[in-house]
C-alpha cells in the first residue's frame, strides 16, 4: 500500500500523516518546487543545493536546475530563485526567469536569494540587499515571500563568506511560507 505524505486534500487533520497509508480513493498532494539558480562559478549552485536539501527534509518534492533550463513554472506549487551578484547585479538567467514568467509567478508562493558579497562587512552585505532589491523592483508584480542574501565565496582569496547556518535557517522559512500558502489554497472538492 502506497504511503501518503504531504497534504492531503479533504483530509486536513491527516496533513501530518507523512507514514499513513492512504485510503482507497484517498488523493495524496506532493507538493512540488522547483529551486533554480544563476551562478558563474557554482557558489550558487551549492546553496540551492542546501536549500533543496530543507525542503526535501519537509516532505516537498524538489527539483533542482540552472534557471535557464527552467521553461514552464506553472507546474510547480512554489519557486525557488537564486543567483550570485556581479558587478551590482543579480545574475542574467535569474532576471531573465523572473522576467519571462512573471505573470505565472505572481500567482504563486516565489522565495529568492542572492550571492554575496565577499567580505564580511555590514556594509557590504547592505550594498547586496540593495542590488538584490533593485532586480526585484523591475518586476513588482512577483512579490517574494521571503528574500534573502547569504555572503558568497571569494576564489582569488580563498574566502568563503556564506552563512550555512542562515541559509538552512532561511530553507525552512521558506519551507513554512509554501505550506502556509498551501494550506490557503482553495478546495478543488467544494468545501
Ligand atoms: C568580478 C566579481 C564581481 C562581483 N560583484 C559583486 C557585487 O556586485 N555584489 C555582490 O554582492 N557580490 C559580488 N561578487 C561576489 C559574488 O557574488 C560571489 O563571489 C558569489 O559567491 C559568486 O557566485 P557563483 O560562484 O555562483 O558564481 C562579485 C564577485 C566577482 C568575482
Amino acid at each position: 500500500m502506497q504511503a501518503c505524505g504531504g497534504t492531503i486534500r479533504g483530509f486536513p487533520d491527516a496533513a501530518d500523516g507523512r507514514n499513513r497509508r492512504c485510503w482507497p480513493g484517498e488523493e495524496t498532494v506532493v507538493r512540488s518546487v522547483v529551486v533554480g539558480y544563476g551562478t558563474k562559478r557554482g557558489s550558487t549552485r551549492e546553496v540551492a543545493e542546501a536549500v533543496a536539501a530543507v525542503l526535501r527534509e519537509r516532505n516537498f518534492a524538489v527539483e533542482l536546475l540552472p534557471a535557464r533550463e527552467i521553461k514552464d513554472v506553472r507546474r510547480y506549487d512554489g519557486v525557488v530563485l537564486g543567483g550570485a551578484l556581479y558587478r551590482g547585479r543579480w545574475h542574467r538567467d535569474a532576471r531573465r526567469l523572473l522576467k519571462r514568467h512573471r505573470g505565472a509567478l505572481a500567482e504563486k508562493p516565489v522565495a529568492v536569494f542572492g550571492m554575496g558579497p565577499r567580505r564580511h562587512e555590514q556594509e557590504a552585505f547592505e550594498r547586496s540587499r540593495n542590488q538584490l532589491e533593485r532586480a526585484l523592483a523591475k518586476v513588482p508584480e512577483v512579490k517574494p515571500v521571503s528574500a534573502g542574501t547569504f555572503g558568497g565565496v571569494d576564489r582569488e582569496r580563498r574566502l568563503d563568506v556564506r552563512d550555512w547556518g542562515g541559509i538552512r535557517a532561511w530553507a525552512a522559512e521558506v519551507a513554512n511560507a509554501f505550506d502556509a500558502a498551501s494550506a490557503q489554497e482553495p478546495s478543488t472538492d467544494g468545501s
